[in-house]
């Protein structure tokens, strides 16, 4: 038996996953099932990447250790997984002992080949941000690219892993072979980093503590990246006993990740498999990423996102089928609840769920549930049948180059040929007539097969419904396999079908909208409550002479636009009270200018001027930290005069 080893990217436990997270484990899920269905002895690993200062910090936040705060969140993706269906075979959590047993031979390994060397790291240093830049990542203005503000030359010693002395067979790997998909993306990761010389990669920090102790250096930890990506190996048991699956699935036959992790899959994967004289990968299937107003989701913003909610209004075969369906390899897709829900209406209530509904209604109505054996075959019949014998090569192909939103696409068309074939043969017609009976029969047997295979190929797509239309149209075990969904005549040509619940109902969408605005106001308003948000521990201590020191008032924005070249920073024009001054404030990503002229707001008015990305700041405006990582501006109350000081 064939093998097929496809991944997931190990994801962030950060917070609650949204409908953005799903994508790819749900397209993995799919694919992983299509293949166990072809007969194939499929490895899905998914799993959690668990290190890291962001993890470190946001344990510190809660007042939790790292290990307590990864050991609850990664409670919500399992959860997440079942609920979504996903049929994965393991699941790696890079805090298990065997991994970072692994990592840390893995990363000795590479220093005994002599790919990894100390030396000193360099860069450009932003000090509130903790963070080292490299000249490239700095902003337009050479400044931090997160916070803006000015970064100081700093080194500080670290381990390095040779990438040079692989690009050739990178640029190879990514421009001479079917590695990369879609190709197309080769040429910006060959422009962008390999032309201009592959740096050497900077694989181990001492700035933070909370990842994989170097053994022969303790006080550094391995790049998450190195940590993360070596994932891949370690759960099939690679350099350590905990599993022994490493010859049997290795190499994998399917990396799938989103846009914005490609140069990790693309170019350092494979040099440190290259650096470990491992066979490379198959495939690296990138797609883009569930948008909203253009931007990557994150929990927010007008629209339902919680997978959860969603698959308890429309279930989660409505929610997997929309997501792959909108989503096409190497394209963003950008969501909407509208158009889900007018995609759940049109392609699964009025498409599939119909189909089903008339065929099994009208066996019920014109023959008691029972087709009798005579057959006449008529017109339209082999336009039928021959498309849907068709249609699981076409599948394969498309399943195949991990063109999942094709697939379906493929699948659906033979739903609508089958609702045009009721159209032209007119069952009810047919049925005013007993001696039509026989061709009756055909047509609606014809149907039956139709959905069947229909049904077959969607199943590892949808997995929870499928079963309730094998149930419908009397389809036992073994009509319903992979052999038989190139085959007509599968069902018995006495088939009985069994009439039940709807299977894809349909939607008010001005009402369903309505609702869902209804959600959003609520989750917003118990957002501060819920969602495990803890306040920060008490800072130190500080006297009343400190607070003194600052100069907190009350001022107005009088205008306000976007700082140019960037899309953090916004420019407010305040009325201070004191003749106005301008102040350059992080929180584009949040308010739009519009929100806030006319507001007063807090502003922190003896704040040393600053230049942020070029723009003269003269204080800073009071915002809070929100749970998701955005700020909230304090609005004070907007009868007070502009300058007042607050005490
Ligand atoms: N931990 C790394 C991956 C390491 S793999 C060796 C990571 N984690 S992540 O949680 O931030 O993201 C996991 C995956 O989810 C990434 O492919 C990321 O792009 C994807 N997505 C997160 N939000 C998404 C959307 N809104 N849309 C599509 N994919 C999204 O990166």
């Amino acid at each position: 038996m064939s093998k097929f080893y496809i991944t997931t990217p190990i994801y962030y436990p950060s917070g609650n996953p949204h409908i953005g997270h799903c994508y790819t484990t749900v397209a993995c899920d799919s694919i992983a099932r299509y293949k166990r269905m072809q007969g194939y002895d499929v490895m899905f690993l998914t799993g959690t990447d668990e290190h890291g200062q962001k993890i470190e910090e946001k344990a510190k936040g809660l007042g939790v250790t790292p290990k307590e705060y990864v050991d609850e969140v990664v409670l919500n993706y399992k959860k997440l997984w079942e609920y979504m269906n996903i049929s994965y075979d393991r699941y790696i959590r890079t805090t298990d002992d065997y991994h970072v047993e692994a990592v840390q031979k893995i990363f000795n390994e590479l220093y005994d080949r002599g790919y990894i060397y100390k030396g000193e790291y360099k860069g450009k240093y932003c000090t509130p941000c903790e963070s080292f830049w490299t000249s490239s990542q700095l902003d337009e203005n050479g400044c931090c690219p997160e916070c803006h503000r000015e970064v100081k030359e700093a080194s500080e010693e670290a381990y390095f892993f040779k990438m040079s002395p692989f690009a050739d067979r990178i640029e190879k790997l990514l421009t001479e072979t079917d590695y990369l998909r879609p190709k197309t993306r080769a040429a910006e990761l060959v422009n962008n980093f390999i032309k201009p010389g592959l740096e050497d990669l900077c694989v181990s920090r001492t700035s933070f503590t909370w990842g994989i102790p170097v053994t022969f250096d303790p006080g550094h930890v391995v790049y998450v990246w190195v940590d993360a990506l070596s994932n891949y190996c370690t759960a099939l048991g690679y350099q350590n006993g905990r599993y022994d699956d490493f010859d049997k699935f290795w190499p994998a036959d399917v990396h799938m990740v989103a846009k914005d992790i490609m140069r990790f899959h693309a170019i350092i994967w494979p040099a440190i498999l290259m650096a470990l004289e491992l066979p490379l990968p198959e495939h690296l299937a990138v797609h883009g990423w569930i948008t909203f107003n253009g931007q990557k989701m994150s929990k927010s913003l007008g629209n339902v996102v919680d997978p959860f909610i969603l698959g308890e209004r429309y279930g989660s075969d409505a929610i997997r089928y929309h997501i792959m369906r909108e989503m096409a390899l190497g394209a963003d897709s950008s969501f909407s609840n509208e158009v889900m829900i007018n995609r759940i209406n049109s392609d699964l209530a009025n498409g599939l769920g119909n189909l089903v509904s008339r065929t099994v209604a009208m066996a019920q109505k014109y023959f008691g549930s029972t087709l009798i054996k005579e057959r006449q075959e008529g017109e339209f019949d082999d336009e039928l049948i021959s498309q849907a014998l068709a249609l699981r090569e076409r599948v394969d192909e498309f399943v195949d180059k991990t063109q999942i939103n094709d697939a379906l696409a493929e699948i659906f068309t033979l739903v609508s040929r089958s609702n045009k074939y009721i159209d032209e043969t007119e069952p009810w017609i047919l049925a005013k007539d007993e001696k039509n009976k026989a061709r009756l029969a055909t047509v609606l047997y014809n149907l039956l097969e139709s959905i069947r295979i229909i049904a077959t190929l969607l199943n590892s797509f949808m997995p929870s419904t499928m079963p309730k239309i094998f149930e419908q149209i009397g389809a036992s075990e073994s009509d319903i396999t992979y052999e038989n969904a190139a085959k007509w005549n599968v069902l018995p040509k006495n088939v009985t079908v069994r009439r039940g619940d709807i299977i894809f109902p349909r939607f008010d969408v001005d009402k369903e909208i309505d609702e869902l605005n209804k959600i959003i106001g609520e989750q917003k308003a118990s957002e501060q409550s819920d969602s495990g948000f803890k306040a920060a521990p008490v800072a130190d201590e500080i006297t009343i002479d400190d607070f003194a020191k600052l100069d907190l008032r009350i001022a107005e924005v009088k205008s306000c636009e976007k700082v140019k070249r960037s899309k953090k920073l916004l420019c407010l024009q305040l009325d201070d009270g004191l003749g106005g001054r301008q102040v350059v404030s992080g929180i584009a990503e949040w308010y739009k200018p519009e929100d806030l002229v006319g507001k007063k707001i807090i502003l922190v008015a003896n704040l040393k001027p600053v230049k942020l990305c070029g723009v003269e700041s003269n204080g800073m405006i009071c915002a809070a930290d929100t749970a998701e990582g955005g700020a909230g501006v304090i609005f004070p109350d907007q009868s007070l005069p502009n300058g007042t000081k607050i005490r």
